[in-house]
């Protein structure tokens, strides 16, 4: 725990008496005092599970003790109680336990947003073994690199029957002494080499597995590897320590998450937005909280109706679809207090707020793997947070994320006359980084040079490291702070990073092509960016409807779904690599517009499994599909 904070707490109540006069010179100050206020109240939360090494599974178990009959979970009309799960998951523990598999060591999960998957969870939780949380939209090779990454020592499939499909089709490129467990199936409807979970699950006792056994958890040890999509390349394994659950499982206490709350997650449980807001703040306060299946915009507000929800967690997608749906009478006709969540933007904030009735909105940013974030606690309209000089001040030394200066073109930070990073100012645009401390064992499970990509080094002092989050923010004149966009080769797509080498690379695969440039284009009413690939055929190649399937069923087999081109562009001309660089500026401007550009344009056509070109007829059609 910072001292400068502590120092800083005790005096934010004389520092109320003089509040009026500060204003007035000011302006900021008030947003300044309730931030640092709000973060403190969650810093001394994990301050306070850290230091007595209160791990999430033991704060359960606290639970499971004091509130056994307690909802923890509500799912398709059925509640699930803190002492239910606990079985379940003391079930799972113990046949894990018999498999001796030893502490530290990871098992994969590849299973949907269910009970099933929480209890597997905290089962792996009781017996020390970290959770690999396989993308289960993932297939081909995208897959089989998920689950070799997390060098798991067995996988585990949910009941979810196009799992066991995808698992069957890279089965041979998995390793062959691969423990394969599936859910909800019993032995004799599984292929050979395929175990059943469920059978194995019938002998299994539901009593608790002592603590001791675990004892050589730290708070350094792995929880889960949460798989971060493909910034540099395939899906990596992020390293999720015990520490970092604490912290993450502490967010909520800004907003004093209590246990008469409950949150409604409606995000895959394989992405840390679900899993470390939704599950580890409900674990943390003993609190319930609404699982739904898959996203559904028309029965949104029922559920959150049904189920008494008191928090929502949005990701910027789900809230533009919800404003999709017609009003209804009953909008806003809810027992909700605060929305949390990442990526709503300027241009429906006011209006998801107002026609929902949302109270309080805290949108944040933060990374998966990343040692910092910002959060906005002060209502301002599509801003991440704020950071003030005062606030870099207060927090001194500790200070844990910033905004320094960078070169546009290269996605550097710029360095002054002494090699030192530089803060941004009012007004100016920036990269996001935050401290990496010296004892920090890595973000990525696997090589090195992945963790190197997203290091700088020497910001500050010699010898500190830094974690790049690859966001570019815009600090306003107030020091609030909205975000810009990805930098360097990425950009985001139905709430996943895509890299467009990742894509180019997949493409270029295919025999006809020569070369091929691929970058994100903006889409009128979608957030993020649609992908494009400009391609060049060689030479005996003409464009015909037998190429574009060929091009669409390798897409849809090398890549996930997120990833795949919406637009290709035929260049006639050649792209010349070395110049790639400003001719992809020029790409991205003219992007697919066919009154601007002379090249043949298509646009994916899912339902034909193939592109259809793209013309000034049907152009505003497409546009106003949104994709
Ligand atoms: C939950 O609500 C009950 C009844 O309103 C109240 O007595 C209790 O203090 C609340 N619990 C917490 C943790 O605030
Ligand atoms: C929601 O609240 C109502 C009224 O307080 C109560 O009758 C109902 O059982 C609650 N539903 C759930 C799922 O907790
Ligand atoms: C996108 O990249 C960031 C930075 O590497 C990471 O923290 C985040 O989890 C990624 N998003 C997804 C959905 O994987
Ligand atoms: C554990 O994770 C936290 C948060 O990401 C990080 O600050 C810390 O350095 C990590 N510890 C180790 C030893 O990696
Ligand atoms: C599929 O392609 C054919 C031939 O190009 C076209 O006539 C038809 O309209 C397409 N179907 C859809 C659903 O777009």
């Amino acid at each position: 725990m910072p001292k400068r904070r502590d120092w800083y707490v005790a005096g934010a109540g004389i520092a109320g008496v003089g509040l009026a006069a500060w204003r007035t010179y000011f302006p900021w100050i008030g947003d300044d005092i309730k931030t640092l206020r709000l973060i403190t109240k969650a810093y001394k939360r994990v301050f306070e599970k850290v230091s007595n090494e209160r791990y999430l599974i033991d704060t359960f178990e606290e639970h499971v003790r004091q509130t056994p009959g307690k909802a923890f979970m509500l799912f398709e009309d059925r509640v699930y109680t803190y002492s239910y799960m606990d079985q379940m998951a003391n079930k799972v523990a113990n046949l894990v336990m018999s498999w001796k598999i030893p502490i530290g060591e990871t098992v994969a999960i590849m299973i949907e947003n269910e009970p099933a998957f929480v209890w597997t969870f905290l089962g792996l939780q009781k017996v020390g073994l970290a959770a690999a949380m396989i993308n289960y939209h993932l297939t081909g090779q995208p897959l089989t690199h998920s689950i070799k990454a997390g060098s798991p020592k067995a996988l585990i499939i949910g009941q979810t029957s196009p799992f066991l499909d995808a698992i069957m089709d890279i089965r041979s490129n998995l390793p062959s002494d691969l423990p394969i467990y599936v859910q909800g199936r019993s032995q004799n409807d599984l292929p050979e080499g395929y175990l059943s979970m469920d059978d194995e699950l019938i002998h299994s006792l539901p009593v608790p597995v002592a603590r001791a056994y675990r004892k050589d958890v730290t708070p350094l040890s792995p929880l889960c590897y949460i798989y971060t999509s493909g910034t540099t390349g395939l899906p990596k394994p992020a390293i999720i320590n015990q520490t970092k659950a604490m912290a993450v499982g502490s967010m909520f206490k800004l907003f004093d998450y209590d246990s008469n709350d409950t949150v409604y997650v409606v995000t895959p449980l394989y992405h840390s937005s679900a899993t470390h807001l939704g599950f580890f703040n409900t674990i943390d306060a003993g609190a319930t909280f609404a699982l739904r299946r898959k996203f559904s915009a028309r029965h949104y507000w029922e559920d959150v109706r049904k189920y008494n929800v008191t928090v929502l967690l949005y990701i910027g997608e789900l809230c533009r679809y919800l404003l999709a749906v017609p009003q209804h009478p009953e909008d806003g006709d809810h027992k909700v207090r605060c929305a949390i969540g990442n990526g709503l933007r300027k241009d429906i904030w006011t209006e998801y707020k107002t026609r929902f009735k949302i109270p309080e909105i805290y949108e944040f940013i933060g990374a998966t793997e990343g040692t910092g974030s910002f959060i906005n606690v002060c209502n301002r309209v599509g801003s991440i947070g704020r950071l003030s000089p005062f606030m870099r001040w207060v927090f001194g030394k500790n200070i844990d994320t910033v905004i320094v200066k960078y070169d546009q073109d290269t996605n550097e930070p710029l360095r002054d006359a002494n090699g030192h990073c530089m803060h941004i100012g009012p007004g100016e645009q920036g990269l996001m980084i935050s401290v990496v401390p010296p004892s920090h064992t890595g973000f990525y499970r696997g090589p090195k040079e992945m963790d190197d990509k997203k290091t700088i080094r020497d910001a500050f002092v010699k010898g500190d490291a830094w974690f790049n989050f690859g966001d570019a923010v815009y600090m306003d004149k107030d020091y609030n702070i909205y975000f810009r966009d990805r930098t360097g080769d990425t950009f985001r797509w139905k709430s996943e990073n895509v890299s467009t080498a990742e894509v180019a690379n997949a493409i270029s695969g295919l025999d006809f092509i020569r070369d091929v440039n691929v970058y994100g284009v903006e889409v009128p009413g979608a957030d993020g960016k649609a992908g494009m690939a400009a391609v060049m055929l060689k030479n005996e190649y003409t464009v015909n409807e037998k190429l574009l399937k060929k091009l669409y069923k390798h897409c849809e087999r090398e890549l996930p779904f997120y990833a795949r081109p919406l637009f290709l562009r035929f260049m006639t001309e050649f792209i010349i690599t070395q110049t790639m660089k400003n001719r992809k500026v020029e790409l991205v401007k003219e992007a697919y517009d066919p009154f601007e550009v002379k090249d043949a344009l298509y646009v994916i056509d899912p339902q034909n499994k193939s592109y259809k070109p793209l013309t000034k007829a049907n152009y505003q059609q497409v546009i106003n599909s949104k994709l």
